[in-house]
């Protein structure tokens, strides 16, 4: 079996590092049992940087390539327990032994769309979206107290949800809309979930029941 993870910044926090040991953990374990490829996001280091950058350049490229040095950052971070080289493509991270640490790539996307592009390259059997929320909702729920979870989302209402295309530097939707348009594309089977809730991201490693939002595709 394959897994594709990607592990949203907004997960990591410098402050936990508690937490960064245990996702280590959990890596290593399912590393014995089947291919598990984790592609780390930028988070709040990769916004700060961006929005400070972008008060004196609003060249959008220069922009992605700082968010993509703090996807690599982050995947430092976590790869400390590894000490592995950091993939800097997909194609690169596809002929890699497992486990694979990784941040972005290339302009103009977000490490969701990364995730989404490995897991059509290697034909993984599922790919899973670690966010800081419970899954999909029908809103913000961080905005709105009454926004409601969904147990399961259509690719395509997830798709119009997204958008389309890149927006900016530093700026995604739940998951953005390149990596919708490439899940749809590819047919990946997609779980979205709080990847703070280790429990429910093993769950969703092995294909167990978990708490979050399947896509149907
Ligand atoms: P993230 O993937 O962390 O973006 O990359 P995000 O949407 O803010 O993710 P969350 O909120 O942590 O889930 C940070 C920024 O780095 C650039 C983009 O500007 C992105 O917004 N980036 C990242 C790229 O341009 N290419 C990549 O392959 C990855």
């Amino acid at each position: 079996m394959k897994v594709v993870v990607s592990l949203g910044g907004s997960v990591l926090s410098l402050d936990n590092p508690g937490y960064m040991a245990e996702v280590a953990s959990l890596i290593k374990k399912v590393a014995k049992e089947m291919d598990i490829y984790v592609v780390v996001g930028g988070g709040k280091t990769a916004r700060k940087y961006i929005s400070t950058a972008r008060k004196f350049c609003n060249d959008e490229r220069y922009l992605d390539r700082m968010g993509i040095m703090a996807t690599r950052m982050n995947a430092m971070l976590l790869n400390s327990f590894f000490r592995k080289r950091i993939p800097h493509s997909i194609e690169y991270a596809a002929r890699m032994k497992t486990p694979v640490i990784m941040g972005g790539t290339t302009p103009g996307h977000s490490t969701d769309a990364v995730a989404a592009m490995l897991a059509a390259k290697i034909k993984a059997s599922h790919l899973i979206i670690a966010t800081d929320v419970d899954g999909v909702y029908d809103r913000d729920p961080k905005k709105h107290r009454d926004a409601r979870k969904m147990d399961r989302i259509s690719i395509k209402v997830l798709r119009k949800m997204a958008g389309e295309g890149w927006r900016e530097a530093g700026k995604s939707a739940v998951i953005d809309a390149i990596a919708c348009r490439i899940i749809e594309e590819n047919a990946i089977p997609t779980f979205v979930l709080n990847g703070k809730k280790l429990e429910e991201l093993e769950n969703a490693i092995y294909g167990r029941e978990f708490n979050g939002t399947v896509v149907e595709i």
